[in-house]
């Protein structure tokens, strides 16, 4: 049985006194979630957010990191840095990293690697783009995605996978909860064609784009949909109802 998860991507919204309010007001409101429940601000609302996520049942994640440990890395933050304030998960491979900021499916895999072997649960993420699905494309995309990005991991059960179509990122339309669970499907065969059966079926795969707590529950009901990573919806009030699907 997999235990769901419902992760917010905050992006690049609110800084640490609006992290502050955000946490506030969410906390209460998402303590008797029966989901895994993670938080993901910037990066400088992470320390408040995992003080303040002290003794609750929220987890706090990074949105990203660099594989190395340390050095001449411009801009950068590292996986032991995300550890060093009590961070437990982190995004890796989000779409908006790898079309804004050139991420590959090498780095993708590095990053992953490294967040698994300090303890962090990384959040692995995947999709294809509108022109892609239009052209019967998204499945070999999704595939080389999970094949390049996943290999080499020492246990994939710890893994979670967000499966997040570009064309319903922000735009309000949501996959169908068919295509959202087909698509999950593509990244469960490839899990057990990598690891086995038995490991793939342990793997907990979220949709995300456009999840809103009117669409999250038929979302949630499908086979191969074990939660959502929720961007914009994420840091409302209104986010405990997803949570709470
Ligand atoms: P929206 O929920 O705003 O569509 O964003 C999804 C997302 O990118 C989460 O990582």
């Amino acid at each position: 049985m997999r235990k769901p998860i419902i992760a917010g991507n905050w992006k690049m919204n609110n800084d640490v006194n609006e992290t502050e309010a955000l946490m506030n007001t969410l906390l209460p409101l998402v303590a008797d979630a029966k989901a895994e429940v993670v938080f993901c601000p910037t990066y400088l609302g992470l320390q408040k957010a995992v003080e303040m996520a002290k003794n609750s049942n929220v987890g706090i994640g990074a949105q990203n990191m660099h594989f190395e440990k340390s050095g001449a890395f411009t801009g950068e933050i590292s996986g032991e840095m995300l550890v060093a304030v009590g961070v437990t998960y982190v995004i890796i491979g989000h779409s908006e990293r790898r079309q804004l900021f050139n991420e590959t499916d090498e780095a993708v895999n590095k990053k992953a690697i490294k967040a698994l072997s300090l303890g962090l649960i990384p959040i692995v993420c995947c999709g294809e783009t509108l022109e892609e699905r239009e052209s019967g494309q998204a499945e070999a995309k999704v595939v080389r995605q999970m094949e390049l990005g996943l290999k080499n991991i020492d246990d994939i059960t710890k893994v979670v996978v967000a499966y997040e179509p570009i064309w319903a990122i922000g735009t309000g339309k949501t996959a169908s909860k068919e295509e959202a669970d087909e698509a999950c499907g593509w990244v469960r065969a490839t899990i057990a064609k990598l690891y086995g059966e038995d490991a793939a079926q342990k793997v907990r795969i979220q949709y995300g784009g456009s999840v809103n707590p009117g669409n999250v529950k038929e979302l949630m009901a499908m086979k191969n949909i074990d939660g959502a990573l929720v961007g914009g919806a994420a840091i409302k009030a209104s986010f405990a109802e997803i949570v709470k699907f």
